[in-house]
C-alpha cells in the first residue's frame, strides 16, 4: 500500500483542450492506453494517494469526458472558451474551490502516468518549505515544446517560459529542465495571483506558469523538484506520445507480472490490460493480448498471437496459437485452438478439447466434451464426455429465431452432422457420420438420416473422336 496525503487537498485537473496535435476528433485525454482513457490512470492514482476532491475542468466536447469516466467522483467545470491553463484555474476556482481549501494540486490530464510517489514526494517538499508554488520538473535534453524553468545564479527558480514564448531567446531555449506541469499551491496565494495573470504576448493564452514569476515578485519563494521518473512525468500531445506513453504503462505492468511469476516469452510483445490478473507459472509466448478483467489462472500456456478478452481461464489450461476468445469461461486442464474462436457465453468446463476450426458461441461443453475440428456449437449444451465430429454444426437459428441443441452424456456426434435445433440427443446415443438430425434422437440410440449409398453398374462412356 502507498503512502497517503495527510493533508486535505483539492486537486485540479486541466482536461479542457482539444490536443490539436492529435489530429483526432476525439478529445485528448480520452485516447486509450491499453484500453482504458488515459484520464482513469491519472485518477485511479489520485485516489491511491488519498486525493478525494477532485475538480476536472473540460471544455472541447465535455459531454464525452463526463461520460467516459462515470461514478469518478469528479466534480467537472467547463471552461469555454479555452484561454490557457491559467485561464482553465481562474474558471475552476470560481466556480467550485473549497473555501476551506489550503492546499491546491494541479495536473495536466494529458500527462496521467505521473506516480503516487511522485505526487506525494512534491506535497512533502511543498509543506517543508512552505512555499507559494512548489512545481515539479525534469530534465530532458531536448525539452522541445516544454516549458523551460529558469532559475537564477544561486539556483533559485525564477520563473517557467513557455517555448513558444522564447523563440529568439536561445538560451532559454537551451534549458534543460522542464515544468511537467504538476503543482502545489498555496490556495491563498493562488487565489489572490489569479486575477493578476495577463494573457501571453505571443499566443493570447492566459499561463498557469507565470504564477511563478508573480510569486517571486511578491517575495514568496518557489520549490521545484527534479523527479527522476522522466518517462512517466512526459505529457501526451501527439500519436506518438501516446504510443510511448502504451509503452510505459505495458512495461510497468509486464515487470509486475514477471515479479509475481509468470513466463513472459517476450515482455516487450505481451499487451496486458491493467485489469488482468494471471497466475504463477503461466507462461505467455509474443503478440498476445489479454484485456478487459480476465482472469488467468496457474499454470496456464498461452501461444502466440492469441487475444483474450474478459474471459477466466481456470489453472493449466492450454491456448494454442491463433485463438479469439470473448466473455468465457475455461475449465482446468482444457485447451482449446490452434485457431478456436469462443465467442461470448462459451463455457468450457473441465479437461474439455476444442481443436482447430472450432466456433463456440453461449454453450456448455461439460467436462471431458471433445470438439477437434471444424465445428460450431451455437446455443448448445454438450454432456460429459460427448464426443462431437469434424464438421458438425448445429444449426441454431432459423433466420428469425435461435434455437438450444442438447447432446447427451456421453454421445457420438459423427462427422459433418447438421443438429437442426431445437433438438436432443441423447445420452449414449450415436449418431452416423453425414447426418442431418431433425427430430430427437432417445438416449443409446443409433440415428442415421442420409441417403443410403448404392454402387450401380458402370455404363461405359463412349470416347469422344477428334475430328
Ligand atoms: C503545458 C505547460 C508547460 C509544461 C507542459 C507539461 C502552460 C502554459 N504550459 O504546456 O509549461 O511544460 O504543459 O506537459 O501551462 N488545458 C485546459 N484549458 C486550456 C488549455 C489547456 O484545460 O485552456 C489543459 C489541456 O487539456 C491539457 C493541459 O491543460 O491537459 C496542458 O495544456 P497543453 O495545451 O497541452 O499545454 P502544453 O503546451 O503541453
Ligand atoms: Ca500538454
Amino acid at each position: 500500500m502507498m503512502e497517503k496525503l495527510t493533508d486535505k487537498i483539492t486537486a485540479i485537473v486541466l482536461a479542457a483542450g482539444q490536443g490539436t496535435r492529435m489530429k483526432s476528433a476525439r478529445p485528448k485525454v480520452l485516447h486509450e492506453i491499453l484500453g482504458r482513457p488515459m484520464i482513469a490512470y491519472l485518477l485511479d492514482t489520485l485516489k491511491a494517494a488519498g486525493v478525494e476532491d477532485i475538480v476536472m475542468v473540460v471544455g472541447y466536447r465535455a459531454e464525452e469526458v463526463r461520460e467516459a469516466i462515470p461514478d469518478s467522483g469528479v466534480r467537472f467545470v467547463v471552461q469555454e472558451p479555452q484561454n490557457g491553463t491559467g485561464h482553465a484555474v481562474q474558471v475552476a476556482l470560481a466556480a467550485d474551490l473549497p473555501a476551506a481549501a489550503r492546499t491546491v494540486l494541479v495536473l495536466c490530464g494529458d500527462a496521467p502516468l505521473i506516480a503516487g510517489e511522485s505526487i506525494l514526494a512534491l506535497h512533502r517538499l511543498h509543506q517543508a518549505t512552505g512555499a507559494a508554488v512548489t512545481v515539479q520538473t525534469i530534465e530532458l535534453d531536448d525539452g522541445i515544446h516544454y516549458g523551460r524553468v529558469v532559475r537564477d545564479q544561486e539556483g533559485r527558480v525564477m520563473a517557467v517560459v513557455q517555448a513558444k514564448d522564447a523563440r529568439e531567446h536561445p538560451e532559454i531555449l537551451a534549458i534543460r529542465e522542464i515544468n511537467t506541469g504538476a503543482y502545489f499551491f498555496d490556495a491563498a496565494f493562488l487565489r489572490a495571483a489569479l486575477q493578476g495573470l495577463q494573457p501571453s504576448l505571443v499566443t493570447g493564452e492566459i499561463y498557469l506558469t507565470d504564477l511563478i514569476q508573480i510569486a517571486r515578485e511578491q517575495g514568496r519563494f518557489v520549490a521545484a523538484l527534479v523527479d527522476p521518473d522522466r518517462e512517466s512525468l512526459l505529457g501526451i500531445n501527439s500519436r506518438a506520445d501516446l504510443a510511448a506513453a502504451l509503452q510505459t504503462v505495458k512495461r510497468s505492468i509486464n515487470a509486475r507480472h514477471l515479479d509475481q511469476g509468470v513466463t513472459l516469452i517476450d515482455p516487450e510483445s505481451a499487451y496486458i490490460e491493467p485489469g488482468v490478473s494471471i497466475g504463477r507459472d503461466t507462461v505467455i509466448y509474443p503478440n498476445v493480448y489479454l484485456q478487459g478483467a480476465s482472469v488467468i489462472g496457474e499454470d496456464c500456456v498461452i501461444e502466440p498471437s492469441v487475444k483474450i478478452v474478459d474471459s477466466i481461464l481456470e489453472n493449466n489450461v492450454h491456448i494454442k496459437m491463433g485463438c479469439v476468445i470473448t466473455k468465457s469461461h475455461i475449465g482446468a486442464g482444457a485447451d482449446v485452438g490452434p485457431f478456436a474462436h469462443l465467442r461470448p457465453g462459451a463455457d468450457l468446463r473441465q479437461r474439455v478439447h476444442v481443436g482447430n476450426f472450432v466456433e463456440v458461441k453461449k454453450s456448455v461443453l461439460h467436462e471431458g466434451v471433445k470438439a477437434g475440428h471444424l465445428t460450431y456449437l451455437g446455443d448448445a449444451d454438450v454432456g460429459p464426455g460427448a464426443n462431437v465430429g469434424a464438421g458438425t454444426i448445429t444449426c441454431n437459428y432459423d433466420g428469425a429465431k435461435k434455437h438450444p441443441t442438447i447432446i447427451g452424456e456421453g454421445a457420438f456426434i459423427g462427422s459433418n452432422t447438421a443438429l437442426v435445433a431445437p433438438v436432443t440427443v441423447g445420452a449414449g446415443a450415436y449418431v452416423g457420420a453425414g447426418s442431418t438430425i431433425t427430430e430427437d434422437v432417445p438416449p443409446g440410440k443409433l440415428a442415421i438420416s442420409r441417403a443410403r449409398q448404392v454402387n450401380l453398374e458402370r455404363r461405359p462412356v463412349a470416347n469422344k473422336k477428334k475430328k
